[in-house]
């Protein structure tokens, strides 16, 4: 039996469901991998919080850095979950991995953010630095891209990647209630927090995600600032309804490919096919698509949050470096790290949706159709519905493939006509 000291510093959701983890299926293990692991130290802010596990049965240290080292001895695996994007996260990994000690880590904005310095220093010192439970929490979307298609070209990576954000946007939806109300109950129920919220509904936290995937579909540098990144800030139900009607729902859809040898990472709300699995990747899940010159369609769908199926990925790490795996942290040396450009996305061709509010007042519906046809935008479908305001109404239409650049100049001449009353949502439509 082959015996594994971790030490692990960080138990919120994740790190209190790997101890339980690893008490509860201590058997299961053994059996199935000959592994029997050792719990050396915990830390955490603070010891004396309810948790799901008794945590006088470890020995406790309020300092992290002095999980390095429990009387004398340096544990194989450091685990961080403590989850912030610098400050002692960044000192604890960085001196673990210095100190020659692997890591298993679930902070996607440290890794976006400092992966570049981080998987050199842990390459130089011979060890590892793994990451399944980064991104997309339980679903093993980096194990499979690193070891089981390791051979193939990935074509385009797309999928839901925040699943705070998922929710929001399937209870507005299943509730026909606003964004705010949403967002409040999502806090409520402890999906995200004021502090964590900017994260997910700002789109960040889809980005450092959607940045370890370009890393590791590209041999891509890990580069923060390749993404192009907007939130859900400015969906609202009136958008969600109108799409519901034209076949679609909005998701906030994260997508990287490799165009013109250029990078193009983007995180946005799109209206995606009603019909499409995506489209029903629902509630807080997370939902990934993976096309390459050998998968046309791979598509992996899980919970992309939560203690329990966020702690099985950091197992997996636990188990890979156990098993004293050849394969490296990114899946390809560091020094094979390519310096991509970003792509510059205004030349990218889509299918858009347009929502306008305008006064309801004869002749605006032309004009609005022959400003488009005068600036060759094609539409595609054009959908006015009277609502309840006798004053004013929204119009809706869907165009035909345009590059963003020409669209967005003509949307904003057509934002400053006299009959126009509210911002203009204007969303990409994937097909
Ligand atoms: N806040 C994230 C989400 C989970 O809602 O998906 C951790 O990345």
């Amino acid at each position: 039996m082959k015996n594994i000291n971790l030490c692990i510093a960080g138990l919120g959701n994740v790190g209190s469901a790997l101890v339980d983890l690893i008490e509860k299926n201590t058997e299961l293990v053994n059996f199935k991998a000959d592994l029997n692991i050792n719990i050396l130290g915990l830390s955490a802010k603070n010891k004396n919080k309810k948790r799901i596990f008794d945590v006088s049965k470890y020995k406790w240290f309020q300092n992290p850095l002095d999980l390095l080292s429990v009387d004398g001895l340096a544990p194989d695996i450091l685990v961080e979950l403590i989850g912030y994007e610098k400050d002692i996260s960044y000192e604890l990994v960085k001196s673990a991995i210095k100190n020659k000690i692997n890591v298993v880590t679930g902070n996607k904005a440290m890794l976006a953010k400092y992966g570049q310095e981080l998987f050199k220093i842990a390459e130089e010192n011979k060890v590892l630095l793994l990451f399944e439970a980064a991104v997309a929490g339980g679903i093993p979307v980096i194990k499979t891209l690193k070891n089981i298609i390791f051979s193939n070209k990935i074509k385009k990576i797309s999928g839901i990647l925040n699943g705070t954000t998922n929710y929001i946007l399937t209870t507005m939806e299943l509730e026909n209630k606003s964004f705010g109300d949403v967002l409040n109950d999502a806090k409520q129920k402890g999906f995200t927090s004021d502090h964590e919220s900017e994260l997910d509904i700002g789109g960040y936290d889809a980005a450092h995600k959607l940045t370890l995937l370009t890393s590791l579909a590209y041999s891509a540098q890990i580069d923060f600032n390749l993404n192009q990144i907007e939130g859900i800030y400015n969906i609202t139900i009136e958008d969600i309804n109108f799409v519901k009607k034209l076949g679609y729902k909005i998701k906030l859809i994260s997508e990287c490919s490799l165009i013109e040898n250029k990078i193009y990472a983007s995180t946005k709300p799109k209206l995606i096919p009603i019909n499409s699995p995506m489209a029903n990747a629902n509630g807080a899940l997370n939902a990934i698509n993976i096309e390459t010159d050998h998968l046309e369609s791979l598509y992996l769908e899980g919970e992309g949050a939560g203690g329990p199926p966020t702690a099985s990925s950091v197992f997996s790490d636990i188990l890979e470096i156990s098993s004293k795996s050849l394969t490296k942290s990114l899946g390809f040396s560091y020094s094979k790290l390519i310096k991509f450009e970003k792509f510059n996305s205004s030349n990218l061709e889509s299918k858009y949706f347009l929502r306008v509010r305008v006064k309801d007042q004869p002749g605006v519906l032309s004009k609005i159709t022959s400003y488009f046809n005068d600036n060759n935008i094609s539409i595609e479908k054009i959908l006015q519905i009277p609502d309840n305001d006798s004053k004013s109404m929204p119009i809706v239409i869907t165009t035909h493939k345009i590059k963003s650049s020409e669209l967005l100049s003509s949307v904003k001449k057509i934002a400053d006509l006299e009959f126009i009353l509210d911002k203009i949502s204007l969303i990409p439509i994937e097909y």
